[in-house]
């Protein structure tokens, strides 16, 4: 059974609202497992929701719920919201479900049986809201933790540790040797700067029942839950093992007897700079003391603020992202996160560059020359191409070749900004060309028909660009254009595709201007 491209986002932790930073993380997800789809091969993309642990704990005690009903609620609410985003995700893991919490048990007895874990007691400081334990080097230079640790408790308690020290060599190694396991430059620098300066102290991978009850069991120690991070990181592979792909299921020994679906390694983890260390460094190494092949990539994304500011609920300071959605589509959202910032500096929305961005290049720039180019031919052609013509193809095809290329990079501000030389081209081409000009002289007929053949032929190519992207748009531009199919395959981004005699619909707006004076 052939390997599907796999990948997968952070699992979002189930104790408030989806918000800016979790909707782009999962459009930059979605996009590369598009962009592979339009690549010819067959992608599996993971997202979902990350359930136990103190803090949604805590966040269902303070509604007077259960947390395994305030989850359910919960989880309503960020599986449609992955649908308003128009995801593309094969499954939805929730690490509250039976198929995680079996793989995470047999995970834990493996790793106990191979002597990876040890008991002791530990002293010191926790800080319930990041879930850690902190020492005397988190005090800041006045004594103090932190504000970001919240509420800082003094502890004693036994709990299990797994061995991380004998694992620091091989991973600096292979992080050397792999230069695209972890992605972009600047974090993998970072994670390589921690490894060599610091000894890696061993993980506490269980949580005392009488102060955390909302987790999965230690199976060779009923009075503990394991550790979020342990439960949530497995995640990756729990959903895998789960569809019955043996490469996950035989490291742990559950039997998969017929072979269903072929995933791990994954190919890319995508995740934010703040739980990089997570994914660089504990992930790697759980997975090798579980026997399993290490993921090919850790993609990681910057932050977004708004307005210059950290987005934060209290001050009211935040983006919704289906109010964006609602009032603008889910696709200029899709377009403005990742047209406006690239995959690893921070990022700052405001509503201006959004509207910005949405009046000049997607109302004016494609969907002007998507509406004006089937208008004409429309009202001049009754909508059928009477002629085929290569005017543009050689400038096409080189924005082709340059989108492709970043494409293939997962570069996809680039790619963007390589298609919109298409559009602009495009749109250059009909001032140039005046084609209402030529529909008033008689014996330009055939220069006209040139010109809107090529028009409609570059419609149709931005389609199948943009699919990854905007999939609305672009299967209303197929539509528009009178093709069936869907633009989902990067083998029709060929000059050429439309056949003389072919007839293209009628268009209607892909991007209505907004009269923002109204407002
Ligand atoms: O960390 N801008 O969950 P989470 C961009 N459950 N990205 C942001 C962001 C922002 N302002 N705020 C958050 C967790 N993110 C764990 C993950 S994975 C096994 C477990 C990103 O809900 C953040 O960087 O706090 C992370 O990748 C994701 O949203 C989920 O964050
Ligand atoms: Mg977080």
């Amino acid at each position: 059974m052939s390997k599907r491209f796999y990948l997968t986002t952070a699992i979002d932790y189930v104790n408030g609202e989806p918000h800016l930073g979790h909707a782009y993380e999962k459009v930059i997800t979605d996009i590369i497992a598009r962009t592979h789809s339009s690549l010819g091969q067959n992608v599996f993309y993971l997202t979902g929701l990350d359930e136990h642990g103190q803090k949604v704990q805590a966040a269902a005690n303070a509604e007077g719920k259960d947390p395994q009903l305030y989850c359910d609620q919960f989880a309503d609410i960020w599986e449609k919201f992955a649908e308003k985003l128009n995801l593309s995700n094969a499954d939805f893991v929730r690490t509250s479900s039976e198929r995680h919490k079996n793989f995470v048990q047999a995970v834990l007895q493996k790793l106990f049986k191979n002597n990876q874990f040890y008991q002791a007691e530990y002293r010191g400081f926790y800080s319930a809201r990041q879930e850690t334990f902190l020492t005397e080097k988190d005090r800041g230079e006045d004594g103090n933790f932190d504000p970001i640790y919240g509420e800082v408790t003094e502890l004693i308690e036994n709990n299990y540790y797994f061995k991380l020290g004998e694992h620091q060599q091989w991973l600096i190694e292979h992080i050397e040797d792999n230069p695209d396991f972890v992605q972009p430059e600047t974090r993998r620098n970072e994670v390589l700067g921690f490894l060599k300066n610091n000894t890696l102290e061993d993980l506490c991978i269980s949580r005392p029942k009488s102060r955390l009850e909302w987790g999965i069991t230690l199976p060779f120690d009923e009075e503990y839950v394991t550790y979020v991070w342990f439960d949530a990181l497995s995640n990756y592979t729990s959903i895998p093992a789960a569809l019955g792909d043996s490469a996950t299921t035989k490291a742990i020994g559950l039997d998969t007897k017929t072979e269903k679906v072929s995933l791990w390694p994954a190919d890319i983890h995508v995740i934010g700079k703040d739980i990089l260390k997570f994914h660089a460094v504990y992930w790697p190494i759980m997975l090798k003391a579980m026997e399993l092949e290490l993921p090919k990539q850790v993609l990681v994304h910057g932050w977004w603020q708004k307005d210059g500011q950290k987005m934060s609920k209290t001050t009211g300071n935040v983006v919704d992202p289906i109010d964006v959605i609602d009032e603008w589509s889910v696709d200029a959202f899709r377009y403005y996160v990742v047209r406006e910032l690239d995959i690893g500096p921070d990022g700052n929305w405001t509503d201006e560059s959004f509207q910005a961005r949405y009046s000049a290049e997607l109302a004016n720039g494609l969907g002007n020359l998507v509406n004006r180019s089937l208008s004409m031919l429309n009202r001049y052609r009754n909508g059928t191409l009477n002629v085929e013509s290569d005017e543009l193809e050689a400038d096409a095809e080189k924005w082709i070749a340059e989108a492709l290329n970043n494409y293939k990079s997962h570069k996809i501000q680039p790619a963007l900004v390589s298609i919109w030389g298409l559009v602009d081209r495009a749109n250059q081409y009909v001032e140039q060309t005046a084609p209402f000009k030529l529909a008033k002289q008689e014996d330009k007929a055939h220069r006209l028909d040139e010109v809107l053949y090529n028009l409609a032929e570059a419609c149709r190519i931005l389609a199948v660009l943009l699919w990854p992207v905007m999939p609305e748009t672009a299967e209303k531009i197929f539509d528009q254009v009178g093709i069936a199919k869907k633009p989902c395959d990067f083998s029709q981004a060929k000059w050429g595709g439309l056949s003389k005699g072919h007839t293209c619909n009628k268009p209607t707006p892909l991007f209505p201007r907004k009269d923002l004076e109204k407002k």
